[in-house]
């Protein structure tokens, strides 16, 4: 399936949490944090709403792909954490960008919510009747957090990844796989206006396990085997999980994009935020082949195989 990313862009609040800040808020410490979770420090949107971050993230990959906001056919924004109540983050985004042809909408798929973004964004321009999408993971995760939790708050961040895509190009969705199970709900989630509750224990292993099996099965569906993948780019939720996951694929960790240490877990937004990190540096360069996979709550989980 035709699907080229023609810009990249993202955005980072500029107040910086760290590990040693947290030691004052909880019992914690920089030490447990950093083993248990690979994380040092996370960023916190106190002035920047849901939609300024997204804009600035949307921005960038407009100008970087040469598409003005006019040419955008549909906005899909993935987040937990909208503005409002109603209408969709995407519509406020689309208002301040001026994208005046686009239809707008939000979804709600957790940490997954990219990958499920690039699904129905892939299916939209196959259509042909959507030649091109912005997509956009963004999140102010700080606002659902129990900042008196040790368990939950060292653990997310805030942050918008977006991405410009279009049929016309040489990239290609070679595959996607995505599952969720409705039934484990409770093993991660929010009430409305609430804090985010999590059985980490139970996640880590269901997540391992679960994002090792949509990998394979993504690739097999392409066709392709571990080596032929140049770039791994994961959801970034812990360390330990993406150096498990690794071990499970048999890939060595020199293909996986990590950035965890700068902004922990930023749910829709991790893997868009780390794609145009990638790029930037140089790391993933036009025509690789790059899996990408998360897991997050709902539970959904995907993985998605693109040539760039
Ligand atoms: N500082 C110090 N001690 C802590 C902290 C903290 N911040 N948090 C927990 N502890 C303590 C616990 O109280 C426990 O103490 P006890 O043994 O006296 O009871 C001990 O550390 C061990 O706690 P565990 O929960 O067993 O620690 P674990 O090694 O499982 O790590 C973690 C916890 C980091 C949450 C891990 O389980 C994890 O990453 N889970 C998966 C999270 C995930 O994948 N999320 C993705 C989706 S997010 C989304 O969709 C929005």
């Amino acid at each position: 399936m035709g699907i080229s990313f023609l810009g990249l862009g993202y955005a980072l609040p500029a107040q910086v949490l760290s590990n040693f800040d947290l030691e004052k808020m909880v019992d914690t410490s920089d030490e447990w944090i950093t083993t248990r979770t690979g994380i040092k420090e996370r960023r916190i949107s106190k002035e920047e709403s849901l939609t300024d971050l997204s804009y600035r993230a949307s921005l960038q990959a407009l100008n970087r792909a040469g598409v003005s906001p006019e040419e955008i056919d549909a906005i899909i924004l993935a987040t937990l954490t909208p503005d409002l109540g109603f209408p969709a983050s995407a519509c406020l985004l689309q208002a301040r960008l001026g994208a005046n042809r686009a239809y707008a909408l939000d979804i709600s798929a957790a940490c997954s919510g990219f990958l499920y973004g690039l699904e129905l964004a892939g299916g939209l321009l196959a259509s042909g009747r959507t030649k091109k999408v912005l997509l956009v993971g963004a999140e102010r995760l700080s606002q659902i957090v129990d900042w008196t939790d040790r368990s939950t708050c060292v653990l997310f961040g805030d942050g918008a990844g977006a991405v410009v895509l279009s049929s016309e190009g040489e990239g290609e969705l070679l595959s996607s796989v995505l599952r969720s199970d409705g039934s484990l709900w409770e093993i991660l989630y929010a009430e409305r206006c609430g804090y985010i509750k999590m059985k980490g224990k139970e996640l880590f292993k269901i997540a391992v396990r679960a994002m090792a099996e949509v990998c394979e099965e993504a690739l097999q569906k392409a066709g392709l085997s571990v080596e032929d993948v140049d770039l791994v780019v994961p959801h970034q939720a812990n360390i330990r999980i993406i150096q498990a996951l690794a071990e499970r694929l048999n890939l060595p960790m020199e293909k996986v994009y990590v950035n965890i240490h700068k902004y922990g877990n930023t749910s829709a937004a991790s893997i868009p935020i780390a794609l145009c990190e990638a790029y930037e540096e140089g790391k993933l360069k036009r025509g690789d082949v790059v899996l990408m996979t998360a897991m997050g709550g709902g539970l959904t989980w995907g993985a998605g195989l693109i040539r760039f």
